[in-house]
């Protein structure tokens, strides 16, 4: 948390009291806005805006909350795709990852099963015992979006499934935990890269977080390994951190047939969990929290 007598965040050298502090910040949020467009690409979301996002991650939240549910043994990834899809329709949402890039997207959520690491197409292979899943969703609402992730295990699963499991959930919160106006970008891959390492993981470089909100994917990338963007985090940011870690090597190859499915190298595990998160006065809010226990219990 920042408090009143603190340098602001924006480097000017004042008390963040005198600065950027909220109550005399109407204007100098505009030209911070305008600021940040033109150095970075990136857009500083107005109230309106926040309220809309905020609408299109608790949908998102909840659609990956209840497609997890019914991920069991004996279940195909098409048939999580299908609820999925439904629920997206019922609510006047729309699944953003159908027909999205070049090839279109074909389904409209990812499920990435054990060692893909992100992007695997839903199929008619139905989960089987030992199976780890990140199911993917991207919720479009009132043309405001929500991106958020999750892993679940079929059953038993063996040691290294559980470790990247748990590594890849505590990076994700850890690098949250530290967010606030002022922290760079790269931080946030150092933090994350740092804590995988010590625990016998590594960390995928070839996907990044993203920002989002007006669009599925903005300015600024998020990279989750050591990197230099030296970029200071401000208020109104809406942006993902979805840290993809793996069992052994980093390196992942992409699918030459589908031009999607990203997999590990070497065959071992990849695990990720993925938030939609905005950037504060003073801090950071979760936008994508389910009603899980896992969300609860971590915030
Ligand atoms: N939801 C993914 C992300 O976190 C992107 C999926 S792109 C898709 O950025 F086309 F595969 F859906
Ligand atoms: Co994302
Ligand atoms: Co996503």
């Amino acid at each position: 948390m920042v408090s009143r007598n603190d340098p602001c965040w924006c480097g000017s050298g004042q008390k963040w009291k005198k600065c950027h502090f909220p109550d005399l910040g109407i204007t100098k949020r505009a030209s911070l806005a305008a600021e940040y467009f033109k150095k970075y690409g990136i857009i500083l979301k107005t109230e309106e805006q926040i309220e809309g996002i905020r609408r299109a991650c608790a949908m998102a939240a909840d659609i990956l909350d209840k497609t997890c549910q019914m991920a069991k043994e004996g279940v195909t990834t098409n048939q999580l795709n299908d609820f999925a899809h439904q629920l997206h329709i019922d609510a006047g949402a729309i699944p953003a990852p159908l027909g999205y890039g070049s090839p279109p997207f074909p389904k409209s959520i990812c499920t990435s099963l054990n060692d893909v690491i992100c992007h695997g197409i839903p199929d008619d292979r139905p989960l089987k015992q030992g199976d780890i899943l990140n199911i993917d969703v991207t919720c479009q609402l009132g043309g405001y979006f929500g991106d958020c992730s999750k892993m679940v295990a079929i059953g038993q699963i063996d040691a290294e499934k559980k470790k990247v499991i748990d590594v890849s959930h505590e990076c994700l919160m850890r690098a949250i935990a530290i967010l606030k106006p002022g922290l760079l970008i790269c931080q946030i891959g150092e933090l994350i890269e740092t804590y995988a390492t010590e625990h016998g993981c590594s960390v995928v470089d070839q996907f990044v977080g993203h920002g989002t909100g007006l669009s599925f994917h903005e300015q600024p990338q998020v990279p989750h390994h050591y990197n230099s963007l030296k970029i200071p985090l401000a208020p109104g940011m809406t942006f993902t951190i979805e840290p993809m870690i793996n069992g052994g090597a980093r390196r992942g190859y992409v699918d030459s047939k589908d031009h999607w499915t990203a997999r590990t190298s070497d065959g071992k595990p990849s695990a990720q969990w993925e938030h939609t998160l905005l950037i504060t006065e003073n801090g950071y809010e979760i936008l994508t929290l389910g009603n899980s226990p896992l969300d609860i219990k971590l915030t």
